[in-house]
């Protein structure tokens, strides 16, 4: 399976538009708001989220361009872990492929029904049942509901995704939302030869800087957690959705230093990984 990191940023990406801070006005190279795109056979992509960069993403990624037919796309459906905006609003910006093949839990499909409602007026959406050559596992992670939606469920609201290459036995963990280390996601994460991490934040306190809320309340698990975690484990470890108040964005930063010592990995947007 190929898989290629289209976007590695938190939802306003890095820098972020509204922001001056430290890390936003570094000139660190720029990160597009996650996103990811797979493959089995090269020819068939299936994205994990859709965010609001897609059109971008998509025209910086050969693999993604349209064709040979007038149009043809190799895109062939999304997967969405959540209903954040920043995973979500890029269904708008693929309004122009009417019946787009849609695949998310009942509660995110719940959550979208807004957006639905919008891009049923171009063609809707259909559903995604089958990915030919990928096993689709689905893991409830988080209940932290997205900011906008106003129902009083308990969710989960944000789920992980492990994909497995049946052919090649390659398996791909995703997992952008994680507000703790959920029950079960040992064993999801098991075998797997690459797992894609939240790295929102790097210490628990890091939205004080810019006067935001406390990051439990965010349903994100920072990295000095996870770092605990995946200590001395074999395997393929990638931190996302990085946010743009997270030092590890700079790479001269001893957090970033941190990150890699021990055995992770912070790719920039575009890394291609075959797993
Ligand atoms: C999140 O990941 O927590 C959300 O994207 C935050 C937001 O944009 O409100
Ligand atoms: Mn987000
Ligand atoms: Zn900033």
């Amino acid at each position: 399976m190929k898989v290629i990191l289209l976007g590695t940023a938190a939802g306003g990406g890095c820098p972020q538009w509204n922001c001056a801070c430290r890390l936003c006005t570094a000139g660190l190279p720029p990160r597009t708001q996650d996103c990811v795109a797979i493959s089995a056979d090269g020819a068939g992509w299936y994205l994990l989220n859709c965010s609001p960069d897609i059109r971008s993403q998509i025209l910086s990624t050969p693999a993604l361009l349209a064709g040979p037919g007038a149009r043809e796309t190799p895109l062939r459906g999304v997967l969405l872990t959540d209903a954040e905006l920043d995973h979500s609003l890029g269904l708008l910006m693929l309004r122009e492929a009417g019946g787009l093949p849609v695949y998310a839990p009942d509660t995110v499909l719940d959550a979208l029904s807004p957006v639905r409602a919008i891009t049923d007026g171009y063609g809707g959406w259909t559903s995604l049942v089958d990915l030919p050559g990928l096993r689709v596992d689905v893991l409830p992670v988080s209940d932290k509901k997205p900011k906008y939606v106003s129902s009083t469920g308990h969710g989960p609201w944000a789920f992980a995704y492990r994909i497995s290459d049946v052919l090649t036995g390659g398996v791909l963990v995703y997992a952008p939302c994680l507000k703790s280390w959920p029950p079960g996601f040992d064993s999801f994460v098991g075998d797997a030869s690459l797992v894609l991490l939240d790295g929102t934040f790097y210490a628990p306190d890091e939205m004080a800087g810019v006067g935001g809320p406390d990051q439990l309340a965010m349903g994100h698990l920072p990295i000095t957690a996870s770092l605990a975690r995946i200590a001395g484990r074999p395997g393929r470890w990638a931190f996302t959705h990085l946010n743009n108040t997270n030092p590890v964005l700079d790479p001269v930063s001893e957090e970033h230093a941190a990150v890699l010592s021990a055995g992770a990995l912070l790719p920039a947007d575009g890394t291609e990984f075959t797993v």
